[in-house]
């Protein structure tokens, strides 16, 4: 393997800034898309980037070995988090630096780290002449954004994508250095943006408080109706009325992956723990739903003091939701308490943005079988089947409209800064990876 000459080229993929979620970095998306659509090219692939403006192309590409091999379909994102807080890297965002065993850069673990180490087992098992199975690759651009042109592109595509015998999905991460992991559930997304406006303009507190409606007290009484922050519970009426008991024989699998509360918080850098309803630390974002403020915006917040009832407030916050809650249901339960809660007169407006149904998906079968040997022999040690409380849009919509085997795999480390400052991929288990992809593909 000819090292030196893939991280020149993971570089300069690197180097393109594909962060979906800002307008103004679209030509960079285009960009990620065509350098992948070039390499798979000179890899004998036939490629198409399906296109709707001003969305990110999804990249759809096959290579045909024969009829009669199995076809695998592969799954990854080009797109990436935003850079900020920009000012807390050590290293250049878009730069892939490698740095005391681990490459650093915005995206080289979320997700153009894999993405790109699936083209590389392909591209040696091509050189090796051992691609034993049909290809079909699917990288997506808006993974960051809430997939949400997925479902009708995967459909356009549909007569490639139903001959795929299973979809690698790899996107997650490993339980901890060499202990392989393999995903069968993922929770789903429901994400909103509230904002409220009492009036025309910001008001004189001491004039008008208690005449007028305070839109952050509003918001404030909104948000804290949701959610209990101290049982951690969800108080929105019916909420949990489809989330199922997890049986026993579950809780013995989910408890191999367990971490100590000690752990946990050190892992998160946090001051403290907290969970829900008295479940273990480890197990409340894998198998509960949560609902959390991403960020608030109104009022003075510059120095000192200033005595102003502002005119508006915004809100972004998200449920995460858990196997047999579905968004539409729970969208429109949000927005009937909504309606109801914030006082009458107060004008709001409530936007959705992502939305993922949650995944679940049966490890009984032959390419989990496989991947588990190979994962074995490669990392030394027992693959754990465990849950994240992450979500991959991606995954359910392929199960649903394919019905095929999905296996959701990856080789990130839990230091690995997903979505933060210094996100990185370790080195070894890079290069272990890509081994383990070979094997797979190559059958
Ligand atoms: N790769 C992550 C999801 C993930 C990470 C799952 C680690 C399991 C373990 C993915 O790129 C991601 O960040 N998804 C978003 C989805 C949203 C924007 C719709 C998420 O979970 O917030
Ligand atoms: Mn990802
Ligand atoms: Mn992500």
């Amino acid at each position: 393997m000819n090292r030196q000459k893939i991280v020149e080229e993971l570089k300069k993929f690197i180097a393109i800034e594909s962060v979906s979620t800002d307008p103004k970095r679209k030509d960079q998306i285009v960009k990620a898309a065509e350098y992948i659509k070039t390499k798979l090219v000179s890899l004998g692939f036939e490629v198409r980037l399906l296109t709707k403006d001003p969305f990110p192309p999804l990249v759809v590409a096959h290579k045909k070995v024969s009829d009669t091999a199995k076809t695998i379909g592969i799954y990854a994102h080009y797109d990436v988090q935003p850079e900020d807080p920009a000012d807390e890297w050590k290293t250049p965002a878009f730069t892939l630096t490698s740095k005391e065993g681990k490459f650093y850069a915005r995206g080289i673990a979320d997700d153009k780290g894999h993405l790109w180490q699936n083209i590389v087992a392909i591209e040696e098992l091509v050189q090796e002449n051992k691609l034993e199975s049909n290809i079909i690759c699917v990288f997506e651009g808006e993974e960051e954004t809430g997939s949400l042109n997925f479902e009708p592109y995967v459909k356009e595509a549909s007569d490639l994508l139903s001959k795929a015998d299973v979809f690698y999905i790899t996107d997650v991460g490993m339980h901890e250095r060499n202990i392989p992991q393999i995903e069968y559930g993922l929770r789903g997304i429901l994400y909103f943006t509230l904002s409220v406006k009492i009036g025309e303009r910001d008001l004189h507190s001491g004039i008008y408080g208690n005449r007028v409606y305070n839109p952050i007290n509003v918001l404030a009484d909104l948000v804290a109706s949701i959610k209990d922050v101290n049982t951690g519970k969800i108080k929105l009426p019916g909420f949990y009325d489809k989330v199922r008991k997890i049986p026993k024989e579950e809780l013995e699998v989910l408890k191999k992956g367990a971490v100590s509360d000690e752990q946990e918080r050190k892992e998160a850098q946090t001051y403290t723990v907290t969970t829900v309803d008295g479940l273990p630390v480890y197990l409340s974002s894998k198998i509960a739903p949560s609902f959390d403020c991403h960020g608030i915006l109104s009022g003075y917040t510059g120095e000192g003091s200033k005595t102003v009832i502002p005119k508006s407030a915004m809100v972004k916050f998200s449920f995460r939701l858990v196997e047999h809650q579905d968004p539409e249901s729970i969208e429109k339960m949000v927005r009937e308490y909504i309606q109801k809660k914030l006082p009458q007169g107060v004008k709001y407006e409530l936007t959705t943005h992502g939305n993922a149904a949650p995944f679940y998906t049966d490890i009984e079968n032959e390419y989990v079988k496989k991947t588990v040997e190979i994962l074995e022999k490669e990392f030394g040690n027992k693959v754990l089947f465990n849950r994240s409380g992450g979500s991959i849009p991606a995954a359910e919509i392929l199960q649903r409209l394919f019905k095929k085997p999905v296996v959701l795999t990856g080789f990130i480390l839990p230091d690995c800064n997903l979505h933060s400052p210094n996100e990185n991929y370790d080195e070894e288990i890079f290069w272990k990876g890509i081994e383990v992809l070979k094997r797979v593909y190559g059958i």
